[in-house]
């Protein structure tokens, strides 16, 4: 043999010995990972490499909040043990021990838990991602500006938003044509959410094109990026701050915060005062406490959702759509016809109707938690460990048959005050705006927004199922919220 390929096959022998003490090395460190719940003593589901327990979101074929409900149906478990990726997670199911978690023990998991680097991505800034210290901060800034009063004040902008939504479903009204609502509600969200937020008067209506809409829609468009970052965030953070991953766009972002500095600027140079968000901004920011960045998104495509989604449940069944129309009737009929702050609080039938849109449709189907401080988990010895995501399964838990019966059937009347009267966290679990010192803060304002806009739309107008919609709903697999594919498109016709 001669010396040169005495030397090659040294050389591959060598590649061959660190090849295999590589995967040697892989396989025991990801088998020592995989045994990670077993070693705490928690009931687990058994993980596959390298996607854990959820390799259909990872590979984009369902949503996350899909596959975590498949998982929270499959089992019967208080809490469950699961692999997001290679990273332990702990699915919790037990309503006793969500509540502990998210208000007794509230300080062992301040923290949502999510990936979001303010340095590189200034939008992660919003509630929404922000953790432990720096959201006390925040929320404590930002509480005065939902509570009642506020709210009242900022009726007329919301209200006016929605006399034009009422008037543009005219058109559709007038040649009976079909309307896609989740587009038209989003029409009517971003008005109002820039003119609230933003203090500007955007009417998309007139303008569909308007920037607002694009960057807004781009923000939470389901893209193979967006995905896989937010399903990143969520699942494996740690991963997410490795790779640097932004939350969003630098494009989207450079947008809005260019929006809110030019609007400041505008408004200070011109000496601008109006009773809006936005001014209580300038006012906190005039007092050293808040950054230009600092809006919720979240109420942005939640609202539009919601509206989207009731308007959809309330035209499968016409007779709840009745009642719904007789209330406003009824009720405007008190109030002088007028459509204000007091009459729509009396509206409880159509309270109920989004409670229990929210209920079946909850925009964001996954609610999480990381812990930082070592817990024990109630009534067992084990620990669950800091650093550890505590995921929740919102849709999990509003679609079970233990806390509501026939949860695929739309009944709105399961939140009428009676209904209500002995009905606790324990025995019926609602998790869509969070619970706790963490609840959403927007959630009011939200409420009132949806509110506003089915009230504008079912006080001129009947609506009925689109011919698509002889199936039932399919979600698409790739959002974060809730999405319907195709749309909602429904027949309007006036009343
Ligand atoms: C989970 O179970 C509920 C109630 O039976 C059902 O409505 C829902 O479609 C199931 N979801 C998934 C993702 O399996
Ligand atoms: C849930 O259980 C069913 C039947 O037992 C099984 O076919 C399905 O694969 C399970 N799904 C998950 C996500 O484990
Ligand atoms: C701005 O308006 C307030 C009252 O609306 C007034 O008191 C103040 O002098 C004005 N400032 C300037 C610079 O015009
Ligand atoms: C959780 O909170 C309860 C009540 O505040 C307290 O008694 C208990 O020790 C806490 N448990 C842990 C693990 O911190």
């Amino acid at each position: 043999m001669s010396a040169v390929s005495t030397e090659k096959m040294s050389s591959t022998y060598t590649l061959f010995t660190i090849l295999f003490i590589l995967i040697v090395t892989v396989y025991f460190y990801v088998r020592k990972l995989f045994c990670y719940w077993q070693r705490i003593g928690v009931p687990f589901l058994q993980p596959k490499f390298p996607f854990g327990n959820f390799p259909n979101s990872i590979l984009q074929k369902m949503s996350f909040s899909e596959e975590l409900q498949n998982v929270y149906n499959n089992s019967t478990e208080p809490v469950l043990g699961i692999y997001t990726t290679l990273k332990p997670s702990l699915l919790v199911r037990d309503p006793e021990i969500i509540q502990d978690i998210l208000k007794a023990n509230f300080s062992s998991f301040n923290h949502r838990g999510w990936y979001g680097n303010d340095k590189v991505d200034p939008m992660a800034g919003n509630i929404l991602l922000l953790n432990g210290e720096k959201w006390r901060q925040m929320r404590s800034v930002f509480s005065p500006a939902f509570q009642i009063g506020k709210l009242r004040a900022m009726f007329d902008v919301i209200n006016g938003c929605g006399g034009s939504l009422q008037k543009f479903v005219g058109q559709f009204a007038d040649t009976e044509t079909t309307v896609e609502m989740r587009e038209v509600a989003a029409y009517f969200t971003t008005n109002v959410i820039s003119s609230v937020a933003f203090g500007l008067d955007v009417d998309c209506f007139a303008n569909p094109k308007s920037e607002f809409l694009k960057y807004g829609h781009m923000f939470f468009d389901a893209s193979f990026k967006n995905i896989i970052r937010s399903n990143l965030a969520i699942m494996n953070p740690t991963l997410a701050e490795f790779l640097r991953l932004r939350f969003t766009d630098k494009e989207v972002c450079d947008f809005f915060v260019e929006t809110v500095k030019l609007n400041l600027e505008h408004r200070e140079k011109n000496n601008v005062s109006r009773k809006d968000f936005f001014q209580m901004l300038i006012q906190l920011r005039n007092t050293g406490k808040i950054q230009d960045d600092g809006i919720d998104w979240r109420g942005y495509e939640s609202a539009s959702t919601a509206i989207s989604f009731c308007m959809y449940e309330l035209s499968k069944n016409p007779k709840l759509q009745e009642r719904a129309y007789e209330e406003i009737v009824n009720v405007l009929a008190q109030h002088d016809g007028q459509i204000s702050f007091e009459s729509m609080n009396a509206m409880k039938f159509i309270e109920s109707c989004i409670d229990e849109t929210l209920r079946m449709h909850p925009p964001f189907g996954v609610l999480t938690r990381k812990c930082t401080k070592n817990y024990k988990l109630p009534n067992t010895n084990a620990i669950i460990e800091e650093g550890t995501m505590i995921m929740l399964s919102v849709a999990g838990l509003q679609s079970d048959p233990k806390y509501y019966e026939n949860p695929e059937q739309f009944s709105p009347d399961r939140f009428s005050s009676e209904a209500m009267v002995d009905k606790n966290f324990l025995n019926m679990p609602f998790l869509t705006f969070g619970e706790g010192p963490r609840v959403c803060l927007g959630a009011k304002l939200g409420k009132l927004k949806v509110k506003v806009g089915i009230v504008h739309l079912l006080q001129r107008y009947k609506f009925e199922l689109g011919d698509v919609h002889n199936k039932p709903l399919k979600f698409h697999p790739k959002s974060l919220v809730k999405f319907a594919v195709g749309g909602i498109n429904l027949k309007v016709k006036a009343r």
